[in-house]
């Protein structure tokens, strides 16, 4: 048993970072036949490519996937915790799981992701939830084989979840979700240790991953027919700070894009190392998409600095500025917190003021939900959940005007969408322009996995409807 710890997740050193290489053991390749297996992914793009991962390692040892959680033999839960209700969300579903046990007791059932990083769950799910076989980190994906080959061997509650402070595992195999868009990571981790944020202890150290693995991967899918890549890191704007060659973001987007793909996406930004190389590369290629995720967190100068944003509203602006000349047609979002301790009307304020300014295409905006083990958990916290919720909806009311107002302006317009699938929408197909709006567009099966011109006919605020034309 290898439990968390989060004093160890804490430990920045320039250890320099191991990578090392994924190979399949041959003995554990039989493990999964005539089985099932069912996984339910939470939270970002992160975690949903792990899944893909998880997903891969598994059907080498021959388990077959089933949407279904009924059919299932082995369930696994990759989870978020980021804010209390991914957690809380967590622990319903796995409600649901028990119950399933307790009719089939020879279901394996196992947790893996962020909530498996922290001591406080894995302390409860060993105390409490003794019936859950295998718990597994962020950082032990590539021991999933033998970890539950050893819980199928000693019918025992394994948990293997290391702390380390990095180490890159290359070549895990992977099972897209999609045949046409693909999510890539170029490092892992965060050393931005933002008071709030949990994502640094479960995450561990900022660790890029080398550009020729990075251009490796996404040369083999464009052999592979995608037209899209999304780069992934909690920060991708710091990416190669930590290598000891001389080549950053700006270096890599250029790469990518030269690799002729047709979409080059990058989430997430931070505002601190977004410097004016990156946006001349972004503006140089035409398969650079011109939409960035660029979290505000707050528009006070007080709040950012407890958060320990390392900018102020004013630099912050300065940046949207730049990008909105720079970078033409470009759509920005953004994450706002609200409620973070201590946060004053005024402070309050000085946020939906920068929503004003920016006007944003679109925001994801949270009540600040204090991480176990964090700084921010610790501060004086005196607003009441009654005016928490005050706060977000006022702003989700600016931030919905915004959005529709942004979505006005494609009435009409053509745009280039690649179509992704069927739309929820009964016989139309869906997916994104360049900008990241979701289309539902009428049109047949062919077009799925092409990027078409598509002429937008009517306007709703958190999606558009179009036509295909010629
Ligand atoms: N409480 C509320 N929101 C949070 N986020 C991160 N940590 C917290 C927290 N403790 C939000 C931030 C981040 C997004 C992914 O989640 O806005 O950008
Ligand atoms: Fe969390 Fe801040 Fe790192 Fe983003 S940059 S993952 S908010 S610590």
């Amino acid at each position: 048993m290898i439990l968390p710890n989060m004093k160890e997740a804490k430990i920045r050193t320039n250890k320099k970072v191991n990578i090392s290489k994924y190979d399949v053991d041959s003995k554990y390749k039989n493990i999964g036949n005539n089985k099932k297996y069912f996984i339910k992914t939470y939270g970002c793009q992160m975690n949903v490519h792990d899944s893909e991962n998880i997903k891969a390692l598994l059907e080498e040892m021959k388990f077959q996937e089933v949407y279904n959680m009924e059919d299932a033999d082995l369930i696994l839960l990759n989870t978020c915790a980021i804010r209390e209700n991914a957690h809380n969300k967590v622990f319903g579903f796995l409600g649901r799981v028990k119950h399933l046990k307790e009719i089939r007791p020879d279901i394996i059932s196992g947790i893996c992701g962020c909530m498996a990083q922290e001591e406080s769950v894995v302390n409860e799910i060993k105390d409490k939830y003794k019936w859950v076989d295998i718990v597994f980190g962020t950082h032990n994906i590539h021991n999933l084989p033998s970890i539950l080959n050893d819980s199928l061997m000693k019918r025992q509650q394994e948990i293997e979840v290391y702390s380390i402070e990095g180490e890159i595992v290359e070549n895990i195999p992977v099972k897209r979700d999609s045949k046409y868009k693909a999510w890539v990571n170029i490092m892992y981790g965060c050393d931005k240790f933002c008071t709030y944020c949990i994502v640094p202890y479960t995450r561990g150290k900022q660790r890029s991953r080398e550009p020729e693995y990075i251009l490796e991967e996404v040369e083999k899918l464009v052999r592979d027919g995608y037209k899209e890549v999304t780069l992934l890191g909690q920060n991708v704007n710091a990416y190669g700070k930590d290598l000891d060659i001389n080549y950053t973001m700006s270096d890599l987007l250029r790469d990518v894009a030269e690799t002729k793909i047709e979409r080059v996406r990058f989430v997430t930004s931070h505002p601190w190392d977004f410097n004016d190389e990156m946006i001349k590369v972004i503006s140089e290629y035409d398969n650079i998409m011109p939409y960035i995720h660029l979290p505000l967190q707050s528009g006070s100068d007080r709040i950012l600095k407890l958060m320990g944003r390392r900018y102020t509203k004013e630099d912050y602006i300065n940046l949207f500025n730049k990008l909105k000349e720079n970078i033409p047609n470009v759509s920005i979002t953004t994450d706002i917190i609200v409620g973070f301790p201590g946060e004053t009307e005024e402070d309050f304020k000085d946020t939906l003021d920068v929503v004003n300014t920016c006007k944003y295409d679109s925001a994801y905006t949270f009540i600040f939900s204090p991480r176990v083990g964090t700084p921010a958990e610790k501060m004086k916290d005196d607003v009441t959940i009654e005016e928490k919720n005050k706060r977000l909806h006022i702003l989700n009311e600016s931030v919905n005007k915004y959005a529709n107002e942004a979505n006005q302006r494609y009435l009409n317009k053509v745009v280039p969408v690649l179509i992704e699938g069927k739309s929820e929408k009964d016989n139309m197909l869906m997916g994104y322009t360049d900008t990241m709006k979701l289309v539902n567009v009428s049109g047949s099966d062919n077009y799925i996995g092409k990027i078409v011109n598509v002429k937008i006919t009517d306007v709703k605020t958190w999606s558009l409807d179009g036509k295909i034309v010629k």
